[in-house]
């Protein structure tokens, strides 16, 4: 089967590439699944109900998110009437809104399992991933799990990796906005790559206007950061999976335009 991931939506140019690309790329490439990091959809940071209604009109199957999740109250809406369908991460404390994994069926009636998880290097303070998903992995129904791990660091995301290799199906890297070439299926069956990269502006600093970016890191100065507009793209991976055995076959990056 064949489960499709994508990078953070950074706002409206990140949703129109989606609406435009992703229902006939799905077609056209027989994807089955399609799991889409949201946390930066509305405005470049957050979510809200309408943002999230087109996201899975364009044929999205499971939202995840990270850092900025919690920045629009409307979240809290979509965590009470899609639990099944958007996540935050997983090792956030216990009474935070939302869940950090979900199992849905995918178009060819095989469960996927996709779990949400947040670093800790160079990032706000959450409880420890690995310990969380230490915990967590063995009670998934489901042999194709996906991991999102949203983080920061490119050595915490590759010790994830093989942390998680012969126990996932797919471990994405989220949350640093830029694609990494690195990604390979490791020995035990594991697809990894460090980050997605974003869908949305390119022609930005990571996807926010360059100018304004620029002119807060010249002068100390605060600065609106508006969401840049040129040089759209939505970037991810291509994963081929044996769904009885729950292990990658192959990845490979995709660039939708
Ligand atoms: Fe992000
Ligand atoms: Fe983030």
């Amino acid at each position: 089967m064949r489960i499709l991931c994508l990078g953070d939506v950074v706002g409206a140019p990140g949703r129109d590439v989606l609406m435009r690309t992703l229902r006939p790329y799905r077609e056209q490439n027989g994807i089955d699944f399609v799991v889409c990091n949201v946390e930066n959809a509305t405005e470049g940071s957050g979510i809200n109900s309408s943002a999230f209604r087109s996201l899975r009109a364009a044929g999205i199957d499971v939202a995840t998110t990270g850092d900025h999740v919690y920045r629009r109250a409307d979240v809290l809406k979509l965590f009470e009437r899609h639990p099944d369908r958007i996540l935050r991460p997983l090792n956030y404390p216990a009474k935070a809104a939302g869940r950090g994994a979900t199992v849905v069926t995918a178009n060819n009636g095989v469960p996927v399992a996709v779990v949400n998880v947040q670093g800790r290097v160079f990032m706000d303070p959450s409880d420890d991933p690995f310990h969380a998903l230490r915990t967590i992995l063995p009670t998934l129904e489901a042999k194709v799990i996906i991991i999102d791990f949203h983080a920061e660091a490119t050595s915490e995301k590759r010790a994830m990796g093989w942390f998680l290799d012969g126990q996932a199906t797919a471990m994405v890297g989220t949350h640093t906005h830029v694609p990494t070439a690195d990604e390979e299926v490791f020995p035990e069956g594991l697809a990894y790559v460090t980050d997605l990269g974003m869908c949305g502006p390119y022609r930005s600093v990571i996807g926010r206007r360059s100018d304004a970016v620029l002119h807060s890191f010249t002068t100390k100065m605060y600065a609106r950061f508006g969401v840049a507009d040129e040089d759209v793209r939505a970037c991810g991976v291509l994963i081929e999976v044996d769904p009885e055995t729950g292990k990658a076959q192959s990845i490979e990056r995709v660039v939708l335009r």
